[in-house]
């Protein structure tokens, strides 16, 4: 059984966002403990929440897990008292953990319940040496190094802040002592509340056993209680995804510019170049090659696409094969088919571009059902919006769309049809028909002699 403390204000945090939504790499500080426990083969996961409930369970989802609700937070302490009905009648080992430690592993956790176990104690912390200790909780010892309890930081003297070794806020305890020393636990300190560290000092003074494990790395505990232990711990997130994504086969020419959000995928032979940015549930293919400097956000890749320099793409699926950018926007909804490509300061909305189109240069395509081997001219343009809707352009197979065209929808562009430069096209054109909507050039010689005489004076 685990129980994850998620009901705090986050004063710190100075947000109207509960602190353990706050997205590290994209995934709220909270999913990442949920998913370390679940790693570590956990059942039975009790999160207790307060005001915000509804936002946590609508981010975290009731699979898998039972919702306390502290009404409001009085402390750690108080937090476990609100699941105390779950763990009425369980005589097991509960871990207790903190919502707002996102750098926590799932093998950390059955470390601590393997020692728990293999040491026979009541209370089990997970303790870390920190070379700045500032903020925690010190774990206080005896003469011979047994623990006698745990000194928050507002509490502590001088000499006690000199102690390295923390309390990360994550205990394996056995549920009757955890509920029998609950009660006795008051809020008689300087912040008022009541602390569930207090449950250390009780454990030895009734003479339980208690075990202090260390942390394999201190980073990996550390508690973000503020937007700059956000910012720190994101950065050991981000690179710890890039080292992922190394060590599975994929090349990133620099990791330290790189940032690949927690839930995105990529496959093998994939080279990313520096200065992108993958978000959101993207997905992306094998081989492909991106960058350098693009964002890549809830979109599927399919393999070999090559997205280049400043290129965005957004809420998308682009087939095998396809090039976009460099300078390109793909906005949501759009899917470009195979081997098709986008250029420079093209943008794309809500579009299907078929099998090996193209519209390499300054082009607007929105809402628009684009045919395969379509070839788009520089400068054309979808007038899609009417100033009170959105209208539909086709464009069948083969279609050839000269520069500069103007295609106000709704309306149609057949098989094979070929659109002259500079038109603007407000009719359907039939398939395998030239349409070409411009004035007859003329030749004024005698206008231009004049201006040549004027010129000589
Ligand atoms: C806590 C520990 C400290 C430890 C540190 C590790 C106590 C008293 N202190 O301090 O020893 O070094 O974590 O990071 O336990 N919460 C509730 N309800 C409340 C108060 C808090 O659910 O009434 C939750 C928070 O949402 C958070 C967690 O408990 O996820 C820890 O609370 P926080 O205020 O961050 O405790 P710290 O001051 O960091
Ligand atoms: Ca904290």
């Amino acid at each position: 059984m685990a129980i994850i403390l998620a009901a705090g204000k986050g004063k710190r945090m100075h947000s109207a966002l509960p602190k353990v939504l706050h997205p590290a790499m994209g995934k709220p500080m909270l999913a990442y403990v949920v998913d370390a426990v679940k790693g570590a083969g956990v059942k039975d996961l009790i999160v207790v929440v307060g005001k915000e409930a509804g936002k946590v369970k609508d981010v975290i989802g009731e699979e898998g897990i039972s919702y306390a609700l502290q009404d409001e937070p009085l402390g750690t302490a108080h937090a476990v008292m609100a699941a105390r009905d779950l763990l009425e009648g369980s005589s097991g080992t509960a871990l207790i953990l903190c919502g707002d430690t996102p750098l926590l592993e799932a093998g950390t956790l059955s470390s601590l319940l393997d020692h728990h176990r293999r040491e026979e104690a009541t209370l089990t912390i997970l303790a870390a040496l920190m070379e700045d200790p500032r903020g925690y909780g010190r774990i206080l010892r005896g003469e011979e190094g047994e623990v006698l309890g745990v000194i928050e930081e507002s509490d502590a003297t001088e000499e006690q802040r000199a102690i390295k070794e923390i309390n990360s806020g994550i205990y394996a305890v056995q549920i009757p002592f955890l509920l029998s020393a609950l009660d006795e636990i008051g809020r008689d300190n300087a912040q008022g509340e009541y602390y569930l560290t207090d449950i250390v000092e009780i454990a030895h003074r009734r003479g339980e056993k208690i075990a202090a494990f260390r942390a394999p790395s201190p980073q990996e505990v550390m508690g973000v209680n503020t937007r700059a232990d956000l910012a720190r711990a994101q950065k050991l997130m981000a690179r710890r995804i890039v080292e992922r994504w190394m060590a599975s086969g994929v090349t990133i020419e620099d990791p330290e510019t790189t940032y690949i959000e927690a839930e995105v995928e990529i496959g093998q032979d994939t080279l990313i170049r520096p200065f992108s940015f993958l978000r959101g549930k993207t997905v992306v293919g094998r081989r492909c090659t991106l960058g350098p400097q693009v964002e890549i956000v809830d979109s599927r890749l399919g393999d070999e696409v090559t997205v280049r320099f400043c290129s965005l793409i957004e809420g998308s699926e682009v087939e095998r094969g396809a090039v976009i950018g460099p300078f390109s926007r793909l906005r949501p909804e759009t899917y470009i088919g195979e081997g098709a490509r986008i250029g420079n300061f093209v943008e794309v909305k809500k579009s299907k571009i078929g099998r090996g189109s193209k519209a390499n240069h300054l082009t607007y395509i929105g809402d628009a059902q684009v045919g395969a081997g379509v070839n788009i001219g520089a400068g054309t343009i979808t007038c899609n919006y009417d100033g009170f809707q959105k209208n539909p352009t086709l464009i069948e197979d083969g279609a050839f769309i000269g520069s500069n065209v103007a295609l106000v929808a709704p309306v149609k562009v057949g098989k094979e049809a070929v659109v002259g430069a500079g038109s603007v096209i407000t009719r359907n054109v039939p398939s395998l028909a030239l349409a070409v909507e411009r004035s007859r050039q003329k030749h004024l010689r005698k206008w231009a002699l004049r201006r040549k005489k004027r010129e000589e004076g």
